[in-house]
């Protein structure tokens, strides 16, 4: 289990050694296994993106960007890529009204009702010009090419299933997928719009196109990736491989920076997935990646490093679905994740923790738990912490009847210097979206006072043997260890047992420890006592009355 950063130090030619390993390892092991590429743009903006602009001047503004997409593309291909994924926004920016993307907008054909090549049948559908510059990029380079533009989908106000808005056109966030020989063969809506004055939120889908070289993909977008639907309903189809374009922003530390949800969520959920951000110092972010059960590839810019893009490309493994029901019991589900199942004990004769793992972690309490907490805002919920003060210990920690449990040995020792606590939350969270979780984290405090846990930290020097283990409500949890300078490490042992207990043990850090957190998603809650409304007021996809996935009518299957 390897996690290989691919950090600016080094840049291309570590790149190029990472996927010769890969290549190399692929060889031994057949034909399963293909190469991937994501791209994270460093877009050329629309300085001002809420003045209307005429079509002619929106598509100079895209080719600009479409010109590095086609010079990425090449070098892409050069190095084998079957498959390119582009980022969210990445043509044409964020910021618009709804109004001003009009021109921007393309009406992107349904590729279940129409089969189209953009590239050899540009007069089919007029005003279409990025569609076929994007499709000639897929088969000029002979790859698959994942984009996202702006859709705009004209509907009758009143006369249809679904409001129409009063100006009479849907106008969607859009995921595309040309193949290699240019095809149109998917299009996915952001369902989970985040602030998108421009956009529209759709009725849900799940979307997904299937490969020759690798299979079925399923595609989502951005904020999409916290909530069940499309994302978790889409790997209860038996969908292992999912397309994530994004434009994360700002770089949510100390628990949702963009390559730590990258790699929690393919850990937690044991699927790969191909995650392609935009660059921005201005909107602070960066983190893109290959992230599969067993591996990393990925990039996060570093302070004081040049803004711009950066290719990544990787052999990986094909993953083939695990079961075929919709419909699965929870022993069968569990199979889908990386963690091992166990159904007691927590302790293994095989690791350096054993010290810590005795007793069972619920037996015995640290005496003065109550006494000991605080209370700290971290990513705006009131999470209750309790210090790490010994070199040394095991502690617990809980929020209500959810509790948190960690052992740990830090290195050096607690004496001079970082500040750690371990902090638990259970509750729903409300700013910036809704969403119900359970949350145990080590984190390292950004200062040398308790009020500091929680808060924003991307260096750290204290080296920290851990187990951390929570009791969950949910089968949903989401693993994931941080160290200095936005590091990611694959965890040494992830378990979980039928009674929701989740346990993640790592030793030996090649960095200072950051975060290390069990994030748990209570997507059962999500709904409950909430309005169609977020806290700010504005509407989001996500707080659509309850959807199943039953409701929604998958497009491939
Ligand atoms: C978008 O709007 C935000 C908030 O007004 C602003 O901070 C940001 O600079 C804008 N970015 C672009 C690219 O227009
Ligand atoms: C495209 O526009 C031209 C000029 O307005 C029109 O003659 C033609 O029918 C349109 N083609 C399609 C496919 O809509
Ligand atoms: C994760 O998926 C692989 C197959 O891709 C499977 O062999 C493994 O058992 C899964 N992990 C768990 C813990 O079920
Ligand atoms: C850690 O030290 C602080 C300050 O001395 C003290 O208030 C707190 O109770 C200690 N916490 C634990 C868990 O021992």
């Amino acid at each position: 289990m390897t996690v290989q950063p691919t950090q600016s130090l080094g840049g291309d030619a570590v790149l190029w050694i990472l996927a010769s390993v890969f290549s190399a390892a692929a060889q031994t092991s057949g034909q399963s296994s293909y190469v991937a590429a994501v791209y994270e743009h460093r877009l050329i903006w629309n300085p001002e993106p809420r003045v209307p602009l005429s079509r002619t001047a929106a598509l100079r503004h895209v080719q600009q960007n479409l010109d590095v997409y086609e010079k990425q593309a090449a070098l892409a291909a050069e190095q084998n890529a079957q498959i390119l994924v582009f980022p969210e926004d990445g043509l044409q920016g964020i910021n618009f009204s709804r109004s001003s993307i009009y021109s921007y907008l393309e009406t992107i054909p349904d590729p279940q009702q129409d089969t189209w090549n953009p590239c050899t049948e540009p007069d089919k559908h007029n005003n279409t010009e990025v569609l076929q510059r994007l499709s000639c990029i897929a088969r000029r380079h002979n790859l698959y090419v994942v984009a996202n533009m702006a859709d705009l989908q004209p509907c009758s106000p009143g006369n249809e299933p679904a409001s129409c808005p009063p100006d009479g056109r849907w106008q969607f966030n859009t995921n595309v997928v040309f193949s290699s020989s240019g095809q149109l063969v998917a299009r996915y809506h952001k369902y989970n719009t985040y602030f998108e004055e421009a956009f529209d939120s759709p009725q849900p889908e799940l979307v997904t196109f299937d490969t020759p070289f690798a299979g079925r993909f399923g595609l989502i977008i951005c904020f999409d990736i916290l909530f069940h639907v499309p994302t978790v309903a889409l790997i209860e189809q038996g969908v292992r491989q999912l397309i994530f374009t994004a434009a994360w922003y700002p770089n949510q530390l100390p628990l949702l920076a963009a390559i730590q949800v990258q790699q929690a969520f393919s850990l937690g959920s044991n699927v790969t997935l191909l995650a392609a951000n935009i660059r921005s110092d201005p909107l602070v972010t960066s983190g893109s990646g290959i992230f599969t059960p067993s591996s990393a590839t990925y990039h996060h810019a570093r302070k004081g490093d040049p803004e711009r893009g950066r290719l990544l490309v990787a052999r990986v493994p094909v993953l083939e679905p695990l079961w075929t029901g919709r419909r699965v019991d929870t022993e069968s589900r569990d199979e889908s994740s990386p963690f091992k199942a166990a159904d007691s004990g927590h302790c293994h004769q095989d690791n350096q923790l054993d010290s810590y793992c005795t007793k069972p972690p619920s037996a015995e309490a640290p005496a003065s738990v109550s006494s000991t907490t605080f209370v700290s805002a971290m990513m705006y919920d009131p999470f209750t912490f309790v210090l790490l003060n010994d070199t040394e210990g095991s502690l617990r920690v809980c929020d209500g009847a959810f509790c948190c449990y960690l052992w740990y040995r830090r290195f050096p020792p607690a004496t001079d210097g970082e500040l750690y606590a371990l902090g638990a939350f259970a509750g729903t969270h409300t700013k910036n979206g809704r969403y119900a979780l359970q949350v145990c984290a080590l984190v390292r405090c950004a200062g040398s006072d308790a009020g500091s846990c929680g808060k924003e930290v991307e260096e750290a020097e204290t080296k920290m043997d851990f187990l951390l283990e929570g009791k969950f409500g949910t089968r949903y949890v989401y693993p994931s260890v941080l160290v200095s300078q936005m590091v990611l490490e694959q965890p040494e042992h992830l378990e979980k047992t039928g009674d929701g207990r989740v346990t993640m043990k790592h030793s030996n850090t090649a960095g200072g420890l950051v975060t290390a957190c069990l994030y748990g998603r209570m997507y059962h809650l999500d709904n409950e006592g909430t309005s169609t409304q977020g806290a700010d007021g504005l509407r989001h996809g996500s707080f659509e009355p309850e959807v199943t996935a039953e409701d929604i009518l998958p497009l491939h299957q």
